[in-house]
């Protein structure tokens, strides 16, 4: 019989997480399908995580805005989804529900996959943001061990908010204002967008990479180069773009339903490319 699965959020007409699980699903010969399913914020989720089980769903993702019921409505988590407070892994069992969160991962891989090193994790970095992004990779940044962390974001009690994330680690958090983002930057050696500017039909992100002399990693991903990671190239600084975040967080969820560790390979990634440039 073959498996079900798939992304469930709202608007989720875009979610890459298809052509990525479908693409591994194929690669292993396995016999099942990943689908979408919009699930609306004022919809019960419960209910409808009910009726997939009964179903034979067997896992799921879940994007926004469900991250947090997702984790609410699982019977047992991983500790990084309890400490991120949010879930964007499902896994259904006869036991129950299990939760995971793979973003913070998705970092880390991604980083690792695009430097071959570990070293940023020794310098001080710098976050752009304070939403569920930010969340889940200043997470993995503490949990990498880097020293001090810079985040700043335009709504500063959100800021605040997330620094409690980093209390009783070996991580200082430093709250910078928004308006000071610029002047604070050069002393980070990595710096992350989490938030949405240089997104496609969102203005670009206003900072000066002068004095700056690190990583830039952008997690937008659609465009591709956003005008920030361009700027970056530009001033021959070394960018990530967010594609490598958004293939590699996959790779767990697709290893706890399938018990296989999949590749992000060069095929996948042009799979993706493709499709990306086919909306802009
Ligand atoms: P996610 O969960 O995907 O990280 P989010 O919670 O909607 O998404 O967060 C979006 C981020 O982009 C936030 O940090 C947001 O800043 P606020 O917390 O002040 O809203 C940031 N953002 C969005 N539009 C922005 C803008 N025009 N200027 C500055 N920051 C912006």
């Amino acid at each position: 019989m073959t498996m079900k699965l798939g992304v469930i959020g709202w608007p989720v007409a875009h979610s890459r997480s298809p052509l990525i699980h479908n693409y591994w699903i194929q690669q292993h010969k396995i016999i099942a399908h990943y689908d979408r399913l919009a699930v609306s914020p004022d919809g019960d989720f419960a209910t409808a995580m009910d009726g997939l089980r009964e179903q034979g769903w067997v896992g799921a993702n879940v994007t926004v805005p469900h991250k947090e019921r997702a984790l609410a409505y699982a019977t047992s988590s991983s500790p990084n989804a309890q400490r991120l407070g949010a879930a964007n892994i499902l896994c259904f069992s006869e036991a129950g529900v299990y939760a995971d969160n793979s973003d913070g991962y998705g970092f880390t891989a991604a980083l690792q996959h695009s430097l071959g090193s570990r070293a940023w994790a020794t310098e001080p970095a710098y976050i752009l943001g304070a939403g569920g992004a930010a969340r889940a990779i200043l997470g993995a940044m503490i949990d990498a061990g880097v020293p001090e962390i810079f985040i700043s974001n335009r709504n500063g009690a959100r800021a605040e908010a997330l620094a409690v994330l980093a209390a009783g680690s070996r991580s200082t958090v430093r709250l910078v204002d928004w308006n000071a983002r610029e002047q604070a930057l050069p002393q980070a050696k990595l710096l992350v967008n989490t938030t949405s500017l240089g997104m496609v039909g969102q203005p670009a992100l206003e900072l000066s990479l002068d004095g700056f002399a690190g990583i830039v990693f952008d997690i937008v991903y659609s465009p591709l180069e956003t005008p920030l990671v361009r700027r970056a190239r530009a001033a021959g600084l070394v960018a990530v773009d967010g594609l490598d975040m958004l293939l590699h967080q996959a790779v767990p969820a697709f290893d706890l339903w399938f018990g296989v560790r999949p590749d992000v390979d060069a095929g996948l990634r042009a799979l993706l490319v493709a499709d990306i440039e086919s909306e802009a």
